[in-house]
């Protein structure tokens, strides 16, 4: 499973860069203003900076709703940076723009996926990624993984090759759900990465060989 960081702040992003198991960046407009990051250059310079610090995918969110608007901004988006994915929503005019891009072999993520059905339309249009929002499922009592595993069976039984993107990942126990469902990617805060380090008896272990190294080597 690859992971994602759900971020747009700088040092997280090196920070888990530096952890050697980071595939990519997530970033959204809430995520970008959260950062105080505004007004179009500054946006698109930050974009930039991001993908100088991974290896991996950066999703940048457009943020128009026709057609006309999205193809705009996304092929500016794309031209930015080979590591840019164009992130769009899941409305009518978003699933057009997803077929265009496609079209076009521009890397596109389907956000605000809610249900199965959206996640076969995002697949059929040719989505790169998909990203089911399953925080936010569990936020209105919806069990969120569970649509990944609805979406799993799904693109299997087709052979899609869209990737399922677990999205509005909250905590540690968030990502082992989707690694044994077989989410492709997680995307999710620096704590559930680094949650996934800690064990008691990692530390309770480590301790002991060390005293017991010392007493034999002092
Ligand atoms: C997805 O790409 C979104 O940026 C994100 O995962 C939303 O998460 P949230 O529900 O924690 O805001």
């Amino acid at each position: 499973m690859k992971f994602f960081i759900d971020t747009a702040n700088l040092d997280q992003i090196r920070e888990a860069q530096q952890l050697g198991v980071l595939d990519g960046v997530t970033t959204n407009p809430s995520l970008m203003a959260k950062e105080g990051i505004t007004g179009k250059e500054n946006i698109l310079k930050h974009y930039v900076d991001i993908c100088s610090i991974v290896e991996g995918d950066v999703s940048a969110e457009v943020v128009s709703t026709d057609f006309e608007g999205m193809v705009k901004e996304g092929e500016e988006l794309a031209a930015l940076h080979e590591q840019i994915v164009v992130k769009v929503p899941m409305i009518k005019d978003g699933v057009k723009a997803l077929k265009y891009f496609s079209d076009k072999g521009i890397k596109t993520n389907c956000t605000l996926v809610f249900s199965p059905g959206q996640a076969l339309l995002a697949a059929k249009a040719g989505a790169t990624y998909v990203s089911p929002f399953i925080g936010r499922l569990d936020d209105i009592s919806t069990d969120g993984l569970n649509l990944i595993a609805e979406i799993r069976t799904i693109y299997d039984n087709y052979g899609f090759e869209t990737q399922i993107l677990a999205a509005s990942v909250r905590h540690t126990m968030h990502v082992i759900d989707c690694a044994k469902i077989g989410s492709d990617v997680m995307t999710g805060p620096l704590s559930a990465i680094e949650g996934l380090l800690k064990h008691p008896l990692t530390d309770i272990g480590l301790e002991k060989f060390l005293a017991d190294y010392k007493k034999g080597n002092s």
